[in-house]
């Protein structure tokens, strides 16, 4: 690349559809883990064309495209209308539905029909869903299911609340003991992998290592077999108050308003649209038209004077 920089991405051509076996088998070699979020089909060609592994439709679209100001307040019936828009634009990285609040948590049956309306209504290859205790159970019925699983622990944004806020979780003996304990259950239960959100990178780091399994961080240090970061966050789309685990790699939520602002400036200044930008005819076509027109005018001219001819 002549701006020195070394592209990251394979080429698209070069790239094999991702699996489960592919995954755990990055994992014992050692090779990261990429994945990254996406809710419509723009977002995923992003991901797609940059070439991560997993794209995760995660119910953190509540927040950044739907406008919510919670994850709990995400349906199904929104989740699975965003993960229809990713399937459309991914090939190759493993695409995972998030089982939104409410979906699963009141009984394994409940949680088997919502699995397999977001496989069979978005298309995505596996679920995520929140938390340890009962979860366990759930992913467990899930896993039985025939449906892969991903857990999530640390700062579990749809029991933020229970959690005492949006904190970073396990930073006590105790607190990191059960994360532990949960993620070893998660295991057992059968999940493929299991996220960290939030957790001291030592912690982290000792529960991965205990672990058979895939472990992906997002603020949980370097240790985990992946990274996971939310799109808009690490472009820079959202605005206001990131986590201290976000890094921004561009500040598209600028360029955006710079770029509509010059939109807005030139179609007031009559410089947009621009020749270039309109469709030409053929000069026949046009002289035939206008005369059409012409007479169109002139008989329409005779018709109104006739109309308005004051009453004798
Ligand atoms: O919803 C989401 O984006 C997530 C990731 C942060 C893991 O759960």
């Amino acid at each position: 690349m002549s701006s020195g920089v070394r592209s990251h991405t394979v080429p698209q051509a070069d790239r094999v559809a991702m699996t489960l076996p592919r995954l755990q088998e990055m994992k014992e070699n050692g090779e990261p883990i990429v994945m990254v979020t996406a809710y419509d089909f723009p977002s995923a060609t992003v991901a797609e064309a940059a070439g991560v592994d997993l794209v995760l439709v995660g119910d953190s679209a509540a927040n950044v495209v739907l406008g919510y100001d919670r994850t709990d307040l995400v349906s199904m019936e929104e989740m699975i209308v965003l993960g229809r828009a990713v399937r459309r634009g991914l090939k190759t990285a493993l695409m995972i539905g998030d089982m939104p609040m409410g979906s699963y948590e009141a009984s394994d049956e409940l949680a088997i029909t919502n699995a397999q309306r977001l496989i069979k209504e978005t298309g995505c290859q596996a679920v995520k869903l929140e938390a340890g205790g009962v979860s366990v159970q759930r992913a467990k019925a899930i896993v039985a299911a025939g449906i892969p699983v991903m857990g999530h622990l640390g700062l579990t944004p749809q029991t933020a609340t229970a959690l005492g806020g949006y904190k970073a979780q396990g930073k006590s003996a105790k607190a990191a003991i059960q994360m532990s304990e949960d993620a070893r259950a998660l295991q057992d239960a059968g999940c493929f992998a299991v996220v960290f959100e939030a957790v001291p990178a030592e912690i982290a780091a000792t529960i991965a290592a205990r672990l058979d399994i895939i472990t992906i961080g997002i603020g949980a240090g370097a240790a985990t077999s992946g990274q996971v970061l939310v799109f808009h966050d690490l472009l820079g789309i959202t605005t206001g108050h990131m986590a201290k685990f976000v890094k921004r790699y561009a500040d598209v939520h600028e360029e955006m308003v710079a770029a509509v602002g010059r939109y807005a400036a030139e179609v007031r200044g009559g410089s947009f649209p621009g020749p270039e930008h309109a469709y030409a005819i053929d000069e026949e076509e046009l002289a035939e038209f206008r005369s059409h027109v012409e007479v169109e005018e002139d008989a329409f001219a005779s018709a109104k004077s006739w109309e308005w001819e004051p009453l004798a």
